[in-house]
Formats: C-alpha cells, structure tokens, sequence
C-alpha cells in the first residue's frame, strides 16, 4: 500500500485559541469551502468548551469535516476534577482526539504511558486517536532522534492489536518546528515517517503498518505543504498556527488532496 491509498488526513489543532464567535466563523468558511480538498479527511479541534457550537457550525455550512478533541482522560468517568472522558468527547460529535501532544508532554507531564493509556480508553470508546510523538532539538542534534520516536512509538501505542493500530493516526512533530516557523525537511521528515512505519510494522504487521496515517507537524504552511504531501510516508498534517485561518488550512489540504491523485 502507498501513500495514495492512505486517505491523507488534515487536521487543525487550534490549541488555546480563539473565542466562540471566532471559532464558529472558522468552521464555517472550513466546511463551506471543504470540496476544495476532497478526498481528504479534514479535523478541527477546538478548545473542548467551543466542540458543540463549532460541530453545529460545521454541520449548518453542510460540510464534511470531523471534530476533535485536543486531549482526553483515560477513564471513562467518576471523581477526576477537570478531565474530559472520550465518551464524553464522542457524545458532543466528536471522532478524533489528538493525544500526547509536545506541549501537554512538556507543560503538563504527560508520559508514553499516559498517552498509553489514554489512546486505549479513546479506542475504547469509539474515537480515533491522534497520538503526537517528537524530538526536541536537543534530542537531534545529539543525534537521538531515532531512539527518542523509537521510544515514544512502542510506549505509546504499546498493546494496541492490528485492529486499534489501524485506526490509529500517529502525529510526528518534531518539537524544534513547532511554532517556531522551523519546519523539518522533506526529506528530514520522511526519514522518521519511515522509521515510524517501520516500527508500527514491528508491533504489528507490514500490512498493518502500510494502513496508518502518519501525519507531519510542525509549522506546515501553504508553501511548504506540497513538498511534505509528496513524501511517500507522509500521509497528512496536523497543522497549529496555519489552521487558524480558512483560507490558510484549506490550502494545505488541497495540497494533500493534490498529493493524493498524482
Ligand atoms: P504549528 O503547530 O503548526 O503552529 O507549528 C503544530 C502543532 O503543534 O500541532
């Protein structure tokens, strides 16, 4: 299986930002505007208190896009003040969860095996999770790159069957480009694409591993995405400042859908 017959997958990690009113009209001109990228999955995922009116958005402008949430609990309910449960998630009209992002691994502790835990209890539930895996800049340029995603890979995805890694998305952002307008290579980031392809084929199978959408972040803009989408292991973006602006994501994804019929 190539690139080609993954269904590329886009999608916008609002992170905290923008307000109800602002996130609505987002959503809106996204899904008004989404044949522009067809053939490609598109995500928004707002701060978790815009999820309704931003799926209501979604679904007045008739279009086709999913809604995620950024982060979930790994139990599914009881006495934990502040955490969202995936079937919560799933019970507003979400479909994804992004999970282990680099800034909830760094500002907020998070480890392989919370993430772990929490891609399970997502699976559990119904949601596809989009588990974030990535090396600081420290990290590369002591030359452990490949043991870090190593390492973040097998504990984070660790126990998942062929079934669960299938609907899995797996998110490399290396963390040097994040936000910093920093972004890797092509050919930096199609070398770690395919170490993690490689990997998901040691937990599981080739087959399995040839199904996986494996997204690249950190800072993908209009201008850089066609040279990423043309990577043969990058399967989509999981885009932070540039999907904050319709005109911005909806030209990453188009440079994706392009990608995907060459
Ligand atoms: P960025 O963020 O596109 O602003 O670099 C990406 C991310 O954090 O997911």
């Amino acid at each position: 299986m190539t690139a080609a017959s993954r269904t590329p997958i886009v999608a916008g990690n609002w992170k905290m930002n923008l307000d109800r009113s602002g996130g609505t009209a987002l959503a809106a001109a996204v899904a008004g505007r989404r044949g522009d990228a067809a053939g490609v999955d598109l995500v928004l995922c707002p701060p978790a208190v815009y999820l309704v009116p931003v799926a209501e958005a979604v679904a007045r402008a008739g279009g086709d896009v999913a809604v995620g949430g950024q982060n979930a609990c790994d139990k599914g309910s009881g006495a934990f003040t502040g955490e969202i449960a995936p079937q919560m998630l799933l019970d507003v009209g979400c479909r994804y969860v992004i999970l282990g992002h680099s800034e909830r691994r760094t500002l907020y502790g998070e480890t392989d095996a919370g993430v772990n835990a929490k891609a399970k209890a997502a699976l559990a539930a119904g949601l596809v999770p989009i588990v974030c895996v990535g090396e600081t800049l420290e990290e590369r340029e002591a030359g452990r790159t490949d043991a870090v995603v190593s390492q973040q890979i097998r504990g984070s995805l660790a126990g998942l069957d062929a079934a669960a890694l299938e609907k899995t998305v797996v998110a490399y952002e290396p963390v040097w480009a994040i936000g910093t307008g920093k972004v890797a290579t092509p050919e930096q980031a199609q070398e770690v694409h395919a170490l993690i392809r490689g990997l998901l084929a040691g937990l599981a199978s080739p087959a399995t591993a040839a199904k996986v959408r494996v997204q690249y972040g950190g800072s993908v803009k209009p201008d850089n995405a066609a040279d990423l989408a043309a990577c043969p292991d990058i399967d989509g973006a999981l885009v932070g400042g540039a999907s904050l602006k319709a005109d911005d994501f909806l030209a990453i994804a188009r440079a994706f859908a392009a990608a995907g019929v060459a």
